[in-house]
Order: C-alpha cells, then sequence, then structure tokens
C-alpha cells in the first residue's frame, strides 16, 4: 500500500514511524513533511492548508490511504474533499472537526450532552466579554478566568488570567494575539483546580478503543513556569487514571460525544484527543481535539505493537455513509480488535530553539545526532529541522526535535530519554530538565 500523511511536525514524523513498521505499507509518502521525516518518506511539496492541490495529487497518482496530522487540513474540510472522489482518508469530516476549531461549538455541544466541564459563556465581541466580567458570574475581581479565542490558534488561544485584570488585557489583546478571525467570538471560563490528563482513542462514528494515558507539559520552563507552548514533552503512564477514573471519563464524557455526534449527523472518525482536569469534583472536559497530539503522539506511537494500517482499516470500517469509501465489512472492527501496546511507559523530550515560543531563532547546525541515535530504545523525532548545504541536518522552527524513549518503568523512559537528549545540541538549545517528574 501507499501511504500519504499529511503534515510536517514531529507527530507527523512519529506516524509515518508507525505506518513504517507495517508489513502491508510498500511506500509512504508525506505532505509537506520535513528533512527527518525525509529519511523515511518521501516527501511531497504541498502544504497541509492546500486542499484542492491535496485532493488533485492524491486523485492523480496511487494513494491508498491518507492520513491527516493537524487541526488545520480538518477544519478546511480535507476529508470531506477526499471522500467526495472516493479517496480512503483517516479523519473527522470538517463539521465534526468544529468541535476543535471553534471553543463555543465544542461547550454548546458539550452542554448538549451533558458532557462535565468548565461553566463558560461566549461574547460576541470584546466589549460584551468584558461586561460578563463585570457581571460578577464569574467571581469577583480576584477570581481567576480563563479567556479563549474561538477559532484555531496554534496554541495561542487561552489565556488563564489571575484575576478580572488580567483577563480584561486578555480580552483586549486577543485579537492582535491570534488574528480577528478566531478571536471573532471569545469564551470565558471559570478556572478549573486539577492535575490535567491528556486521552486519545481511535474512533469508527460509534465505537473507540483508547489509547494509553499520556500528560503533555505545556509551559516553556520548568516547574510550569513562563507562557504555554506547543508542547515541551510527554509521558504515556497507565497510572495516570485509574480505572474507576477511565470509566467515568468513558461514561460521562465519551460515550455521550460519540453518541451526540452521530445524533448530530456527523459521526466521529479518526482520532478523539480528551484535554481533561481532574478536579476534586471530577473530570472535567477543557477541550476536543479532532486529531493526534504533538508531542503526545510521539509517546503514544512508539509503544504501538498491532499494525496502523489493520487500525486504520477498522476505523474505516465502522459505519459509513453509502457512496463514500467507508463501511467495508471486510475487516476486523475497533471492538473486534484488542490493540496491543508496549508494557511499560514512554517519555518524549522536546529539544527548542532559543527564543521559543515568542521569538525563535534558527539556523544552527545540530551536534550529536548520530550519538544519540546509537542509544538502544529511542526514536527521533523531527519537528523543525531541515538539510544545510553540506548534508547537515540545521534547526528551521520552535520545536526542532522530540527525543522518545520506551522502557518497563517511567523513570527508566525518562532517564534514557534524557541521556540520549543530552547528546544533542545547538547554539541555544533548550528543553525542560523535569519532564515526567
Ligand atoms: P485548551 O486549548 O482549551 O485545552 O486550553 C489550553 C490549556 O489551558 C489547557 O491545557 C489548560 O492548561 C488551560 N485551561 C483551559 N481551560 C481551562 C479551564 N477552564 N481552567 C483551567 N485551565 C484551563
Ligand atoms: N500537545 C497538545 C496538542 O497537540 O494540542
Amino acid at each position: 500500500m501507499n501511504i500519504l500523511v499529511i503534515g510536517s511536525g514531529g507527530r507527523e514524523h512519529a506516524i509515518c514511524a508507525a505506518f513504517a513498521r507495517s508489513s502491508r505499507v510498500t511506500k509512504i509518502l508525506c505532505a509537506p513533511g520535513n528533512a527527518g521525516i525525509a529519511q523515511i518518506a518521501e516527501c511531497v511539496a504541498i502544504k497541509a492548508d492546500d486542499i484542492a492541490g491535496l485532493v488533485k495529487y492524491a486523485s492523480a497518482n496511487v494513494i491508498d490511504l491518507t492520513f491527516v496530522g493537524g487541526e488545520t487540513s480538518l477544519a478546511l474540510g480535507i476529508v470531506d474533499g477526499f471522500e467526495s472522489r472516493g479517496l480512503k482518508i483517516i479523519g473527522p469530516e470538517k463539521q465534526a472537526a468544529q468541535l476543535e476549531a471553534s471553543k463555543s461549538f465544542a461547550k454548546d455541544f458539550m452542554a448538549r450532552h451533558g458532557v462535565p466541564t468548565a461553566k463558560y459563556v461566549t461574547a460576541h465581541s470584546p466589549g460584551f466579554a468584558v461586561l460578563e466580567l463585570e457581571s460578577g458570574d464569574f467571581g469577583d475581581e480576584a477570581t481567576p478566568v480563563v479567556v479563549k479565542a474561538d477559532g484555531l490558534a496554534a496554541g495561542k488561544g487561552v489565556v488563564v488570567a489571575a484575576n478580572r485584570a488580567e483577563a480584561i488585557s486578555a480580552i483586549n489583546e486577543m485579537a492582535a494575539l491570534v488574528g480577528a478571525d478566531a478571536a471573532e467570538k471569545i469564551v470565558l471560563e471559570e478556572c478549573l483546580v486539577g492535575k490535567e490528563v491528556s486521552l486519545l482513542m481511535f474512533a469508527d462514528g460509534e465505537n473507540f478503543a483508547l489509547m494509553p494515558p499520556t500528560r503533555d507539559y505545556k509551559r516553556i520552563g520548568e516547574g510550569d513556569a513562563g507562557p504555554n507552548t506547543g508542547g515541551m514533552g510527554t509521558i504515556t503512564d497507565a497510572s495516570l487514571l485509574t480505572i474507576e477514573q477511565t470509566n467515568r471519563i468513558v461514561d460521562k464524557m465519551i460515550i455521550p460525544t460519540l453518541a451526540g455526534c452521530a445524533a448530530e449527523g456527523f459521526p466521529f472518525r479518526g482520532i478523539l484527543f480528551l484535554g481533561i482536569m481532574m478536579t476534586a469534583d471530577g473530570p472535567k472536559l477543557l477541550e476536543y481535539n479532532v486529531r493526534f497530539g504533538d508531542p503526545e503522539t510521539q509517546s503514544i506511537l512508539v509503544r504501538l505493537e498491532t499494525d496502523f494500517v489493520d487500525i486504520c482499516d477498522a476505523i474505516l470500517a465502522g459505519g459509513g455513509k453509502s457512496g463514500n469509501p467507508r463501511g467495508s465489512k471486510s475487516v476486523s472492527s475497533l471492538p473486534e480488535m484488542n490493540i496491543r501496546w508496549k508494557s511499560g511507559n514512554s517519555a518524549t523530550i522536546v529539544l527548542a530553539s532559543k527564543g521559543y515560543p515568542d521569538n525563535p531563532q534558527t539556523g544552527y547546525v545540530i551536534h550529536g545526532l548520530e550519538n544519540a541515535e546509537l542509544q538502544g530504545g529511542i526514536s527521533i523525532f523531527h519537528a523543525g529541522t531541515t538539510l544545510g548545504p553540506d548534508g547537515k541536518f540545521l534547526t528551521s522552527g520552535g520545536r526542532v526535535l522530540g527525543v522518545t524513549a520506551v522502557a518497563e518503568s517511567l523513570d527508566d523512559a525518562l532517564a534514557k530519554a534524557y541521556s540520549a537528549a543530552e547528546q544533542i545540541s545547538w547554539d541555544g538549545m533548550q528543553y525542560r530538565r523535569d519532564i515526567g517528574k
């Protein structure tokens, strides 16, 4: 089979690597890919937001299956475009992608289906958002409140404000921060307190299969200091959720969500990602993502033992609309499949450029990659690299590399990942030393 992966980050490198382990895959293509991905896939110079270009490419070439990495392509309707031409693709359709692309849509959906979440209100202008705060519904001037841009904002659209004054500045600055379109509506939320867990699953429109629970370390600085980033590291760890907690999340969040999507006419097929806050009052849903996380995926997929193409087949086999390529019944369904994961834990340490996230400095030669790769049980996923004229990898983005390790315990996975990370260097490289601690 020929597989096309859409995207260019560490997540897509990990997705390509999972396909590369499948005995059913002949060739992997990645649009647009990056210099690390080019080691295992043929990179195709079409951007992830060029939906017409991608549809044209997949129609004109022998592509048996396409896998979408990121939310931008999904929100633009890549799945609808591919399916209307009979091309097999993994990801939710445009309407289901609204669960991530519009925070107000997601919150209203949670409310309609009784999914536990933070109290919220949607304001249609910054002025109304300020009035909502002043009404006192979100507590007094000293109460923390969360300010969110409605639209996609690449991780920049959420400000956890310590008090009303900070919230008002966040409201007034949101359009400048994320663009007027994404900030057209503002969602205000009660600030929840607790530990965060990310729970991802494969979903076929009706059924689901959970992946190992993960934790993402979002802030740039150790001890969770400084601004939010795309993610500075992740772990997978079964002990992040007890069986009772998992059952509660399944009953209160997952079943109502998948049933709600089906009932509203957009059955969810693809990867569903729940960002959950474990509060004193039980688990509450912070957000839906409609795709794999980055860098969660790096930690998750290195543990996948089942053939990734078989899982994709199962996602496609679950119920389908007539006339599209879903609905094949000749393969195992998700519930029939017993997806196998390597035992133990995994950890990913993100190596980032100086100045990330505000103003990353790029173009530096990366040293020591070969030495890091020599250490057993390590995977290095490229996020922001390019090949220099002399064949050396250069930094080309904020997040540059992810170093991922699997081991029987979390401590061992972290020790292996950090030991490999220490082999790598470039001018201004920064990483957190407290991932998983
Ligand atoms: P989101 O993109 O909605 O997941 O928000 C990004 C991050 O902001 C989350 O991972 C949390 O750390 C934080 N956050 C979002 N909503 C809330 C909330 N209601 N209370 C506390 N923290 C939140
Ligand atoms: N690491 C968080 C995300 O992918 O949204």
